[in-house]
């Protein structure tokens, strides 16, 4: 397959891309990627994070190194930093903040409800636990603290969905603040007292909140500074993953970046005698190049090879991030 524009030619041609995120269907290799893709990045002299939203404990495997918690620099490779992080603890961050800002407002309202019954109505869905880590998220490209990220989204939280929440968050949160602003004019009427109406920590939290969703969006929907990079194998159902991504992104106007197809058998190292198998899953996968051809026209960014073990270690990503820069 000829490659219009490989990755080296896509990075030259973005020179202030920053935001890089990885998705594609479960276990494609999208954390060794991602992996390689910080290493290149690393490599050219940018100060690069690593980061996983992913509660497996997939990046202290691959690099051989606890980074878990914090960011930490990956031995071996000058300008990468790698960061795992912990879903459970930004979780419990996320809801107790909730838990405080639902208290102030019981009590502001004159509620006489336990507060406990909201916060589980609000905290115990799958959802709240995305958008806590997508804040999380969110905090960590806030901080600028790196020249280039390198997100490792998981599977499940696709990345659609999360930045599709932006938009539900705006929404949610006009709403609130129309309901907010109604219920204190209303106080203010019925006041007796000229007692000047105290410090509103919900309202500030939501018109923060806001603020930051809109700003997340500016720089996620920005083509010089973000991309989303999309990896199959050449197989069905990682195609058939990978096109429904790109069309969602393509309609919600996220930056798509380009293609990558990983674990394609070396051709050049099978010889004659080589077993009816691995013939057979040679003859497969050329059809799905040819599929990924059509499909996935002048996105195609680069082909890596499938190795003979899993990718383990420092020196091996180096050998893989070799290969997807080539
Ligand atoms: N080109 C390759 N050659 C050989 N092994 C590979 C290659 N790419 C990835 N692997 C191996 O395949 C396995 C899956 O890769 P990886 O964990 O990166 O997938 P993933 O898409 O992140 O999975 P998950 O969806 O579970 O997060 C790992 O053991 C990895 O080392
Ligand atoms: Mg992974």
């Amino acid at each position: 397959m000829r490659i219009e524009k490989t990755l080296s030619q896509f990075l030259d041609e973005h020179p202030r891309l920053k935001y890089t995120f990885f998705g594609g269907k479960g276990g494609v290799g999208k954390t060794v990627m991602a992996g390689a893709a910080a290493v290149g990045f690393a490599r050219r002299g940018r100060r690069t994070l690593l980061a996983s939203t992913n509660p497996v404990h997939s990046l202290s495997g691959m690099l051989e190194q606890d980074v878990f918690g914090a960011p930490t620099p990956v031995e071996g490779v000058p300008n990468l930093w790698a960061y795992e992080i912990d879903t459970r603890e930004t979780i419990e961050k996320s809801k107790q903040e909730i838990r405080e800002k639902i208290d102030w407002f019981l009590k502001f309202a004159e509620i006489r409800t336990k507060a406990d019954e909201f916060i589980e109505s609000a905290t115990m869905n799958p959802a709240f636990e995305e958008s806590a880590m997508f804040e999380n998220m969110i905090d960590i490209m806030f901080k600028d603290e790196y020249d280039v990220y390198v997100f490792d989204t998981a599977p499940t939280a696709n990345a659609r969905r999360l930045l599709g929440m932006s938009s539900v968050y705006s929404l949610w949160v006009n709403k609130m603040m129309q309901s907010r602003e109604e219920a204190r004019s209303l106080r203010e009427m019925l006041s007796y007292s000229k007692k000047k109406e105290e410090k509103d920590p919900l309202m500030e939290y939501l018109l923060n909140f806001r603020e930051r969703m809109q700003h997340a969006k500016e720089l996620l929907t920005d083509p010089e500074l973000t991309a989303f990079f999309f990896v199959t194998l050449p197989e069905a159902l990682p195609i058939a993953v990978i096109r429904r991504f790109i069309n969602w992104f393509h309609d919600f106007g996220i930056p798509v970046g380009g293609v990558v197809v990983n674990m394609v058998i070396d051709k050049e190292r099978i010889g004659a005698d080589a077993a009816e198998f691995v013939l057979n899953r040679v003859a497969m996968q050329d059809e799905y190049m040819e599929v990924i051809e059509q499909e996935f026209d002048g996105l195609v960014r680069s082909i890596v090879p499938l190795f003979d073990t899993e990718v383990k270690g420092v020196p091996m990503l180096i050998e893989t991030a070799e290969r997807m820069f080539a």
